[in-house]
Parts: C-alpha cells; structure tokens; sequence
C-alpha cells in the first residue's frame, strides 16, 4: 500500500511551534502503531509573503492538491496588515479552500468535562455539550462578484461584496450536515437571514427541499443568524448539529469556541466533495488563529492543531481507533490538570507548549497499551 501522504503548512504565529508538536504525534504513530506518513512541508501565508512575495505559490498548492491531507496551523500577524487583499496571508489560505473545493467546514465544539469551569458561561449551561457545526467555505460574500473599493464620482469611496449561493451550493453542504447528524443527535438546525436577505430566503427553501426530497428522518429546524447568535450563548445543549453559510459560520464557530472554555481547543475539517474512488480533498486547521502576542514562547495551546490531526485520522485515513487513542490522552491529560494558559484555572498546573505535547505523547502510550 502506498504511504499515507501529508502536508504540513505551519504558516505564521504560533503556527510553526505548534506544528512541530504535531509532528511529534506523527513520528509516535509510524514508531509505536507501524502507521507512516509521507509528510512534506510548505510555507503558507506571511512567511510565503516574505519568502516568495505571495501568500501560496501554485507550486505549494499543487502539492495541497496532489496529497491525501494538508494540516495548516494559521496564518497572518501585524506585520503584513497593510498589504492589498491579494497579498495578505488570509489570501493564501482563501485560496486553499477554493481550488482544493473545500465547500465544507466542520467545526466541532465540545466541552471536555476538566475545562468546564473553563468557560466564561455558566457550567450547567455548557457541561456535556458536544455541538458540530457546518459552515460552508466556498462561497457566500468571501467569493462573490463583484467586490471590490471604487472610487465614486462625488469623491467617496464605495465597497461592494456580493452574498450568492446557487442551489448546488446549498444542498451539497446541506448533505453533509444531514449525513453527519444521523451519526450524532439526528437533528439540524439551518441558520440564515432569510427574513432580509434573498440568498437566505433561497438556503431555506433549498435546505427545506432537500429534506423532503431525502433526509425526512433528520429532525430539521431553522434560526436566524442573529437568534442562533444568542440561542448559542443561552441554551447552546439545544443544538446538535448547525448548518450556515460561510459568514454565519464563521462567526458563529467562534462564539461557539468560547462555550468550550478556549478558541485553543478547537480543531476544524474542511472537506470536498467525495470521487470515484471514495477519496475527498481535505485540508485541517485549528480554529484559532496566529496569536502574534505569544508566538515563538512556547505558550500556545497545542490541543486545538492535535485535535484537527485527529480529525485527519478519522475523515481522510479512517483510522477512527487511532484517533481515539490521540482525543483519549488529551482528555485524561486534561484530567491531570494540566493546563496551557489559555485554558488556565486556580489549582492547576500551568505548563508550556511542549510540556503539554510531552504529556500528551505519554499518555498516547498508555492508552495505546489498554
Ligand atoms: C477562520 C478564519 C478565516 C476566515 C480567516 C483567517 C480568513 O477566521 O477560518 O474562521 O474568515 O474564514
Ligand atoms: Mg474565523
């Protein structure tokens, strides 16, 4: 059989010292369970900037193309703000999604029992809670025509971004969210502004649709963006999973990082459509970003990016076993009460990035041997 191939994209910030972890993580399952990765490395975003004078080259995104999986840990920092929105880091990765056809976002959020005090939410409030929610990544107002700044003829200026989504659109996402909640809760709730806008109206009727047409069984529910806003902070265990576009989405997955007690704990797959060969293009990133403040001190939370690799486990290889021995020894080292700042609570013990890994990988041997 042929290795398992892998990209690494470290980006900026605290992404590199964060990668090396997960590293670490790669070489234990070649050592310990004979699993190999063929893992090549590229650059993505500032430090693609600053090296070749764009955030990806096409040669770094032929590569994305060309393998099984990319794990990408974040990009951007002050230092490149200024430049065009071509240029900037973000750009790299917005390219990343839309030529690897990554239409969904995966975003889990689920509240290990040792964080629940954690959060800034009341404990009953978020105990227990294991909530996913699909965002769609390839479309919406991050890619619509036109866009742009125009200089207008009374002097002002005027920015134009276009929210559209086509049918395809929707149910292809749509799918996801109704597949996965079959393993899970059975329930979705879809989540849009239809009550403003024609794209939202479109969602719902087009999510409606597809589940008279197929996914009768699923339980199915909408909100507006704005409700399920507040629905997340006052009764988020109502939820299981949640399906919105890729703006909603991306401001609800971080609003929902924050009932886990840390944005540094959340792990994300982005997914494309599955071909002939049941194969799909699938890139993983932590939801966090570049954190620029503590980058390069070895205080970041490692969990988020070991998470996103677990999810790797499961979606792109199918080694669901191996995965649970990697989220197992998070939790129990969790339990231990070790704790990265960001997640830090009176009475624990706060270490750094590469304690927590060394923690992490030890507790791998343990549960490997059970
Ligand atoms: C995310 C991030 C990105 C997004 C940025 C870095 C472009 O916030 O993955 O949630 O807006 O999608
Ligand atoms: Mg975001």
């Amino acid at each position: 059989m042929s290795k398992r191939s892998l990209l690494l994209l470290p980006g900026d910030g605290i992404g590199p010292e964060v990668m090396r972890q997960v590293r670490r993580v790669i070489d234990w399952y070649a050592r310990k369970r004979g699993i190999e990765f063929a893992v090549e490395e590229g650059l993505v975003g500032g430090c693609s900037y600053d090296a070749h004078g764009t955030p990806l080259t096409d040669e770094t995104m032929a590569r994305a193309l060309a393998v099984d999986a990319v794990l990408l840990a974040a990009v951007g920092g002050p230092k490149w703000d200024n430049l065009g929105f071509d240029k900037r880091p973000e750009a790299g990765l917005l390219r990343l999604r839309k030529e690897m056809q990554l239409f969904a976002n995966l975003r889990p959020a689920k509240v290990f029992d040792a964080l629940v005090d954690a959060s800034t939410l009341k404990p009953d409030v978020v105990r227990g809670l294991d909530i996913m929610i699909v965002r769609e990544l390839t479309g919406g107002v991050y890619f619509g025509e036109p866009r742009g700044i125009t200089d207008l003829p009374n002097g002002e200026r005027r920015g134009v971004n276009t929210q559209v989504y086509d049918t395809h659109e929707i149910h292809r996402v749509a799918r996801v969210a109704f597949e996965l909640a079959r393993k899970r809760g059975n329930k979705v709730c879809s989540s849009e502004k239809g009550n403003v806008m024609e794209s939202g109206l479109l969602w719902r009727q087009e999510v409606i649709a597809l589940h008279k047409a197929e996914y009768q069984d699923v339980e199915l529910s909408h909100m507006l963006a704005d409700a399920a806003a507040m629905q997340l902070v006052r009764n988020p265990k109502q939820f299981d999973v949640i399906v919105t576009d890729n703006l909603f989405g991306d401001i609800l997955s971080d609003e929902a990082s924050m009932l886990t007690g840390s944005i540094g704990m959340l792990p994300s797959a982005s997914l494309g459509a599955t071909d002939a060969n049941g194969k799909r293009k699938a890139l993983y990133e932590p939801v966090h970003g570049s954190a620029p403040d503590i980058a390069g001190r070895d205080l970041a939370n490692p969990i988020a990016m070991f998470l996103s690799f677990a999810m790797a486990l499961r979606w792109s290889f199918d080694l669901q076993a191996e995965a649970d021995i990697l989220e197992n020894a998070v939790e129990n080292v969790l339990n231990t009460g070790l704790r990265t700042g960001d997640i830090m609570q009176p009475g624990m013990a706060r270490v750094s990035t590469s304690v927590m890994a060394d923690s992490i990988l030890r507790e791998m041997d343990k549960v490997a041997a059970v």
